[in-house]
C-alpha cells in the first residue's frame, strides 16, 4: 500500500515537472537557469530576445550579455539571489544579443532546484517599448512646456511691437527718413516671427473655420509667391485628381505648403529641380514635394520638427513646426526621406474626410 502511494506520489512530482517544463519553455518571458553564471538552461523567448541558438546560449557565461561596467553589481544581485527565499528587486539593465544589438530589460532572480540542485533562475523581460514610450511622452512634455512659456513671452511681446509698427507708420506719413523703411522691415521680421511661435506653440489662439479646399488650385498660386526664386531652378508640378477637395483650416495649410516649398528651395542655394505632385489614393490626397539639394544628414532626420531646430544661419527653426502640427492636426501624416547631397522628400497625406482640426 505505501509502495503504491509513493509511487503515485513520485508519479505526480514527475506530472509537475513535466507541467512545470511546459510552462516556462513557452512563457514569453525569458527564462534563464544558471548555476555559477554558467547557463544550464535558457527557454524559446530566451534564445529570440537574445538573437541566438539555444544550443549556443547554453554552457555560456550569463554575465557575457551585460555591459561591461555593469557585470559586478549583477554578479552580486545573483549571488544574493542564492540566499533569497523570495525573488530579487527588479533591477532595469541593457543587455547586448548576439548580432551586436542591445535591448533595454528588467531581470529578477531567485533560486530553484535544476536537475537535483540550488539554481539560479533569472526572469529577464524587453521593456524597450515601455522605455521607448516613456522616452516620447517625457520629451512630449518637455515640448509642451517650452511650448507654453514660449507663447506666453510671444504673446506678450507682440502687443506693444504692433503698437509701435502703427506709430511707425504714423511716424512715415510725417518725415521721410531713409531708415523708417528699414525698422519697419526689421520689424515685420520680429512680428512675424513672433506669430509663427504662437501659431506652433498655441494653434487655437487662431480660430478658423473649416472650409472646402482644393489643394492643387493652392499649390499653384503658392508658387506665384516664389517666383523671384526661381531663377535657375525647374518647377515640375504633377497635378493629378485636381478637382477632389479636403476640408481644413485653409490658412495652416497655406502656410504649411509655403514653408515646404520655401524649404526645398532654400536647400537648392544656386540650382536644381523642385517636383510637386498631388493625386488621391485610398480616401486620402497625397501631396509630394521632391527636392534634389542639399538633402539631410540621416542623425538629423529625427531633429526635424522639433522646435527652433534649424541648420540654417538665419533660420527660425519654426517652419516644419507648423507644417507637422497642421498636418497632424487635420488627422494627416508625414515622412521624410533624404539623402545627403542627393535631395529630399516630404510626403504628405491627408484624409479626404473632413479632419479633427
Ligand atoms: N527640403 C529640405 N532639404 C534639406 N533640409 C531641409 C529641408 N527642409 C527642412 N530642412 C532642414 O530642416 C531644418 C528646419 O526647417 P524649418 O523648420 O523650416 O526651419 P528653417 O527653415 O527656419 O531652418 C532646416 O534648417 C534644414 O536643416
Ligand atoms: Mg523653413
Amino acid at each position: 500500500m505505501n509502495q503504491l502511494v509513493e509511487k503515485s506520489s513520485s508519479n505526480d512530482m514527475l506530472q509537475n515537472d513535466l507541467l512545470y517544463a511546459q510552462i516556462i519553455e513557452y512563457s514569453v518571458e525569458t527564462v534563464i537557469i544558471h548555476s555559477d553564471f554558467k547557463i544550464l538552461y535558457i527557454n524559446q523567448a530566451g534564445a529570440n530576445l537574445l538573437k541566438g541558438n539555444k544550443e549556443d546560449l547554453i554552457g555560456m557565461n550569463v554575465l557575457s550579455v551585460f555591459r561591461e561596467q555593469s557585470k559586478e553589481k549583477i554578479k552580486h544581485r545573483m549571488a544574493n539571489g542564492m540566499l533569497d527565499q523570495s525573488p530579487s528587486d527588479l533591477v532595469e539593465e541593457t543587455i547586448f544579443c548576439s548580432d551586436g544589438t542591445s535591448v533595454e530589460i528588467e531581470l529578477y532572480c531567485h533560486p530553484i532546484q535544476f536537475d537535483g540542485r540550488k539554481c539560479i533562475q533569472t526572469v529577464v523581460r524587453d521593456i524597450s517599448t515601455r522605455k521607448e514610450a516613456e522616452r516620447l511622452l517625457n520629451d512630449r512634455e518637455k515640448l509642451v512646456s517650452i511650448g507654453q512659456i514660449a507663447a506666453g513671452i510671444a504673446h506678450e511681446v507682440r502687443n506693444p511691437l504692433t503698437a509701435v509698427k502703427g506709430f511707425l507708420q504714423l511716424l512715415k506719413e510725417s518725415s521721410s527718413h531713409p531708415y523708417l523703411m528699414t525698422m519697419e522691415i526689421e520689424l515685420e521680421k520680429a512680428i512675424d516671427t513672433l506669430q509663427n511661435l504662437l501659431q506652433v506653440s498655441k494653434p487655437d489662439l487662431y480660430a478658423e473655420p473649416i472650409t472646402r479646399i482644393n489643394l492643387c488650385k493652392e499649390l499653384t498660386s503658392l508658387m506665384f509667391l516664389f517666383q523671384d526664386k526661381l531663377y535657375n531652378i525647374e518647377v515640375e508640378l504633377d497635378l493629378r485628381d485636381s478637382d477632389q477637395c479636403i476640408y481644413g483650416k485653409r490658412n495652416l495649410f497655406l502656410k504649411a505648403f509655403f514653408n515646404l516649398i520655401k524649404n526645398a528651395l532654400e536647400a537648392m542655394p544656386s540650382e536644381g529641380k523642385i517636383r510637386i505632385e498631388h493625386f488621391c489614393k485610398d480616401n486620402s490626397v497625397y501631396v509630394k514635394i521632391i527636392d534634389n539639394g542639399i538633402g539631410v544628414h540621416k542623425d538629423k532626420l529625427k531633429l526635424l520638427g522639433t522646435p527652433f531646430y534649424s541648420s540654417k544661419s538665419d533660420g527660425t527653426g519654426l517652419g516644419l513646426t507648423q507644417v507637422f502640427t497642421t498636418i497632424n492636426d487635420h488627422g494627416g501624416h508625414i515622412q521624410v526621406q533624404s539623402e545627403l547631397g542627393r535631395g529630399t522628400t516630404f510626403n504628405v497625406q491627408l484624409p479626404i474626410q473632413p479632419g479633427t482640426a
